[in-house]
């Protein structure tokens, strides 16, 4: 009998026979496309999102030793998760992927670990404008995203603080977010952080506290290529 915890809902399995063609290879197609899957809808990625996009340099290469230091980080995301470390993504430009960056990052821990993954949360990426904004929501109303990310900020390996310091954050907010950030920095939890400010201005915007434990914990990577939000690559 086949043993196999998604054949309920697999395309694979036939259930007349009893049979799958994968049930005795080692890595089962199958099973690799619905646990990465699972980990990045626990990531909270969309679908667009979960899609690889190709990150190319301007003509210039402008941003040659920032793509260089992320393809490092992306080849040894592991350690990198491991070791709780850090890195705080800016540019004062908008559109030059920041925010694609990050999403590789995590896109590629998941493709690192899903083999001897359980079914739970991993990874999380945390729009932190819409992170603050269903806060606010969630003081009258049960939030589904609120629930989520409460459940799995402390124990995700990576969380992705994406668009950080958007605006300058209320006392309320300053204080939600300097302490979730802070309990995953003294456990040694990875963070990749993405900013359209640059590190000595993060203060005004996050707080003195708050924008000392990001700077001071990170490796910065600055973008400063051009906008390429809208592009159609060929
Ligand atoms: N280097 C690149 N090569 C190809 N496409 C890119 C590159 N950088 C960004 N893009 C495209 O531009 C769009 C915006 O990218 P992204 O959201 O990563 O930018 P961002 O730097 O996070 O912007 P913002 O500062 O507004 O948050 C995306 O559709 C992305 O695919
Ligand atoms: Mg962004």
């Amino acid at each position: 009998m086949v043993d196999c915890f998604i054949k309920d809902t697999c395309k694979i399995y036939d259930s007349e026979q009893d049979s799958c063609p994968y049930i005795n290879s080692e890595v089962k197609p199958c099973m690799r496309q619905y646990k990465i899957n699972y980990l990045l809808d626990q990531a909270l990625l969309s679908d667009a999102q979960k899609t690889r996009k190709a990150l190319l340099l301007d003509v210039n290469k402008i941003d040659l030793q920032a793509f260089t230091d992320l393809n490092i980080i992306k080849n040894n995301i592991v350690s990198f998760a491991k070791n709780g470390d850090n890195i705080y993504i800016y540019s004062r430009i908008p559109g030059n992927g920041k925010t694609s960056w990050a999403i590789k990052l995590i896109q590629s821990y998941i493709n690192r670990i899903w083999a001897e993954s359980k079914l739970t949360c991993r990874v999380l990426f945390i729009n932190v404008p819409k992170f603050l904004l269903s806060l606010k929501a969630s003081i009258s109303n049960q939030n589904d995203y609120i629930d989520h990310i409460n459940a799995y900020v402390n124990s995700a390996d990576i969380v992705v603080w994406d668009d950080i310091g958007t605006k300058v954050a209320t006392e309320f907010e300053h204080e939600h977010l300097l302490s979730l950030i802070d309990s995953r920095l003294l456990d040694n939890k990875s963070n990749i952080f993405t900013s359209n400010i640059v590190p000595n201005e993060l203060s005004s915007f996050v707080g003195d506290r708050l924008a000392s434990r990001i700077i001071n914990t990170s490796k910065t990577i600055e973008f400063l290529g051009a906008d390429k939000r809208g592009l159609k690559l060929k």
